[in-house]
């Protein structure tokens, strides 16, 4: 029987960065999910008919929000919901079956790289019949819908078994329950040289995969060890668990210490890797070397014509605003285009359809092609192994030759985390009203050359999306920017991000930290950082 259930609206359900994300417990206050989805469903003009895909990364209340999303689809008409089995699904996996299945949309359930549990954050997001995540307009559609909501649609109906692959019926509705991992697989199989990538480790290549007990557990275990042969026990911390056995499933060196604690041992792997939460992020680290996200881009966006997807060549690439420019400096000598967005990954969506781009990367760990419409974290690790089983060298070898013949973009990341609300946005107003005065001047012994508040002309849809982030350049390329995080469920985060370019021969092999001080300086005196947020140092360096 459908139910119609009489509710109010609620105010706080703007879609961030990427989808909604709450704690654990606000989404789980009767009625909260059930309003948000209703709002996804008013926004895209309903689900009668429609055939969706519906998973997450397994987190806390994974389980009991898939259910409900179900009987919501039901009893608004949808004809067809495509399950990961047990509801789980990673991003990359559901952009993927979005895709290839041919479906109108689909729901992810996930806060990516935030912590999982009761009392930590959950997270759901609306994906396009692109696979991609919703555009800006869609986003902002389901957050009026949700300011006018009166009522919601639910089925009254028992929770359907989602271990069992297979078809049932939930109302009029199909329901397809699907492995996570196979069509995903078959994707992956298509576009690199599984056997180059075999023989390599056939012949010794050792590698290590810390999963963080999320989503990608069983990708990596079907990938790396049962088809391509590592040694059983390459993938670490491989169970997903609700609460991510408490950690941050967020791959960087700070959450990853464990990985970097292997990486930089005297008995260290060849080649190590991470993923997040819903496992469309990557951390890559070579033996005693890490290699920055801004770094990886550029380096895949240098070779990656030699795995057999991308063998005809890139048709261009984007980044993020705050990422480094290294991918800059290959787009040039390549010949290829290369666009600058807004941080997140919906903005690449329309440069990948409009195939401007086919290669894109955040830095915050995020790499992609025009394979899915999100960033893909194994996809990454994939590309990187297809890489070195051809070139035949070491991570750090790859590495010195890049900074070598590109330069060097030192590169890194401040973040000052659940700071005051009131002060970030001080904080932010102050030096925005400053940038109009700013170039011309110097800081910390740095010229400026430019200061802007970052705003972005979709060159497809010219739609324009303004605050972004406000970005200062220094004579000889360096760059800061400061932006508040659009994914954080707790006060603000600041997050600072500092570049620097280098290409003298003598000086490649610095400490990024070191060899970018006059910019930490700069922005130190820019900002009043420490005065305005009472930390003396950031929570997180990346
Ligand atoms: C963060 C990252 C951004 C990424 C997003 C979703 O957003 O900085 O690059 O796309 O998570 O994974 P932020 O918290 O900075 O708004
Ligand atoms: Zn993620």
């Amino acid at each position: 029987m459908i139910l119609t259930r009489p509710t109010a609206p609620i105010a706080d359900q703007k879609p961030g960065t990427s989808g909604l994300r709450k704690k654990t417990r606000v989404f789980m206050t009767p009625g909260y999910l059930e309003n948000f989805v209703q709002s996804i469903w008013n926004a895209i003009g309903g689900v009668a008919g429609k055939t969706l895909v519906l998973g997450g990364d397994g987190r806390f209340f994974n389980d009991r929000a898939a259910q409900t999303i179900l009987k919501m689809a039901s009893a608004s008409g949808a004809s067809r919901v495509i399950v990961g089995q047990d509801a789980l699904l990673s991003t990359p996996a559901a952009s993927h079956l979005i895709r290839s299945r041919g479906a109108d949309g689909g729901l992810i359930l996930s806060a990516s790289h935030n912590p999982g549990g009761e009392t930590e954050d959950f997270g759901l997001k609306y994906n396009a019949a692109n696979g991609g995540p919703a555009a800006e307009s869609i986003t902002a559609k389901i957050h009026s819908e949700s300011e006018a909501l009166r009522e919601y649609l639910i089925l009254d109906a028992p929770d359907c078994d989602l271990a069992a692959l297979g078809e049932q019926r939930m109302g009029d509705m199909v329901i397809e329950v699907v492995d996570p991992v196979a069509d995903y697989q078959a994707l992956m199989e298509n576009l690199f040289d599984f056997n180059a990538i075999r023989d390599l480790i056939a012949a010794g290549f050792q590698l290590r995969f810390d999963a963080m007990h999320a989503i990608t557990g069983p990708y990596a275990r079907a990938i790396l060890e049962t088809t391509l042969g590592a040694a059983p026990g390459s993938v670490v911390n491989a169970v997903p668990l609700p609460d991510f056995g408490g950690h941050h499933p967020d791959p960087n060196p700070v959450w990853a210490h464990d990985l970097m604690t292997a990486m930089f041992a005297p008995d260290a792997p060849d080649f190590g890797a991470a993923s997040d939460g819903d496992g469309d992020r990557n951390m890559i680290v070579g033996r005693g070397l890490y290699v920055t996200p801004s770094d990886s881009l550029a380096v895949l966006a240098a070779n990656a014509h030699l795995a057999p997807g991308y063998a005809q060549g890139l048709k261009g690439v984007a980044r993020s605003m705050p990422t480094s420019a290294a991918v800059d400096r290959v787009a040039a000598a390549r010949g290829l285009d290369c666009y600058a967005t807004p941080t997140g990954w919906k903005f690449f969506g329309n440069l990948l359809d409009a195939r401007r781009a086919s290669l894109c990367g955040e830095e915050s760990a995020g790499t992609g092609s025009d394979h899915v419409r999100e960033k893909d974290g194994l996809w990454a690790v994939l590309l990187w192994l297809n890489i070195l089983a051809v070139r035949q060298q070491s991570v750090a070898q790859i590495m010195a030759q890049h900074w070598a013949e590109f330069g060097r973009n030192y590169y890194s990341r401040h973040d000052y985390e659940a700071i005051d609300t009131a002060a970030a946005t001080a904080l932010m107003d102050d030096l925005r009203a400053r940038l109009p005065d700013l170039p011309g001047t110097e800081v910390a012994g740095l010229r400026i050359t430019e200061a802007q508040d970052f705003a972005y002309t979709d060159p497809i849809d010219r739609s324009v999306t303004t605050a972004q982030g406000l970005q200062i350049t220094f004579v000889g390329g360096a760059r800061l920017v400061l932006r508040l995080s659009g994914t954080g469920t707790e006060g603000a985060t600041l997050r600072v991000y500092l570049e620097r370019f280098e290409d003298a021969a003598d000086r490649l092999a610095l400490d990024p930290q070191a060899a970018l001080a006059p910019v930490i300086a700069a922005a130190e005196s820019l900002a009043g950082i420490a005065a305005r947020t009472g930390r003396s140092k950031p929570d997180v360096i990346t």
